[in-house]
């Protein structure tokens, strides 16, 4: 079965758009009619005027997309691609951590289910989370959830003292200092690129602190010729194609052999189940419409702020 051509042919038939985020393997990136980091995602699902949109992500992106859409099919290749983030952040729990801090500004990352985004004032993205925190008045009294790292970094680059959330990534809280310092004495001359869902001591080393988008339009601006990776390696497909001249090396696993820098939950996604989810029209993602109606408010919030 010549996958490639399947997938071309029933995604015209269909009208239906494929949209992958920068953590997908090559094969899928090659074939999408968008790439992007969440909020660029976020921003297609919006505007698009395909009947069928077929999000090559984690569940998170592809309830995002069904909020913003609601009138289009909205389907994921594998419905088991979780985000161990938006896991570490039960809605109950957290609506029950909102209730023990009164007067707080609600600030939401992404990375979460449509339930605990309706209970948020704002949604931020990696790319957004500094100029939203910056647009609320100093005093503001911010809970800020569910990534830590992000928080804490914000916080750090901001002045900001927002109440944090102890969630995290479990792909990018693996990435070690000690390793990455070993890589430099390796490449002296490269440039540490992470991922704010990085651990501080990680993000103390890097030469550049940002989302996947922003890694890398830095990478293609910069005159450096290498760069250490912090962040899930997908992300090194679209910079060897941009850079060919560049090299860029993975931050390593926490142990060798292993593809603990691939997040397992984006790797479920594979060709053959992006053709059969064509085919079929499913899996589906479904979002309970009262659920929908709350969470959609701080999402167009975020998409207004990031103009
Ligand atoms: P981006 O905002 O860079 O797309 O990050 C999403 C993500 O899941 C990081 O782990
Ligand atoms: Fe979630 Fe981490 Fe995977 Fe991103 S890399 S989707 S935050 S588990």
């Amino acid at each position: 079965m010549d996958y490639i051509k399947e997938i071309k042919r029933l995604r015209k038939k269909k009208n239906a758009v494929i949209m992958a985020h920068y953590y997908q393997c090559d094969e899928i990136q090659d074939i999408a009619d968008y790439i992007g980091d969440s909020l660029a995602l976020a921003q297609y699902a919006a505007k698009t005027d395909a009947d069928i949109i077929v999000m090559c992500g984690v569940h998170f992106m592809g309830e995002t997309a069904k909020i913003l859409s609601p009138d289009k099919k909205v389907l994921v290749p594998d419905a088991e691609a979780g985000c161990s983030l938006a896991d570490s952040c039960p809605a109950d729990a957290f609506e029950a951590f909102i209730k023990d801090h009164p007067g707080h500004t609600v600030i939401s990352y992404v990375n979460t289910t449509a339930a605990v985004k309706a209970l948020t004032d704002v949604v931020v993205t990696s790319t957004n989370a500094r100029k939203i925190v910056e647009s609320f008045p100093e005093d503001e009294k911010i809970i800020f959830g569910p990534d830590y790292n992000l928080g804490n970094y914000i916080n750090s680059v901001t002045g900001r003292n927002m109440l944090l959330w102890n969630g995290g990534c479990h792909v990018h809280e693996r990435f070690s200092a000690e390793q990455i310092l070993q890589l430099k004495r390796q490449y002296p001359d490269a440039k540490v690129l992470a991922h704010p869902e990085c651990k501080r001591p990680v993000l103390l080393l890097a030469d550049f602190v940002g989302s996947t988008a922003a890694i890398l339009k830095y990478a293609a601006e910069a005159d450096t010729k290498q760069f250490i990776v912090a962040t899930e390696s997908g992300i090194l497909h679209q910079m060897r194609l941009q850079c060919p001249d560049k090299e860029f090396i993975p931050a390593p696993p926490s142990s060798p052999g292993c593809t603990c820098n691939e997040c397992d939950f984006m790797r479920l996604n594979t060709l053959e189940k992006l053709y059969r989810c064509l085919r079929d029209e499913t899996p589906e993602i479904l979002v309970d419409e009262q659920v929908a109606q709350r969470a959609v408010k701080p999402i167009l919030r975020m998409l207004e702020l990031s103009k």
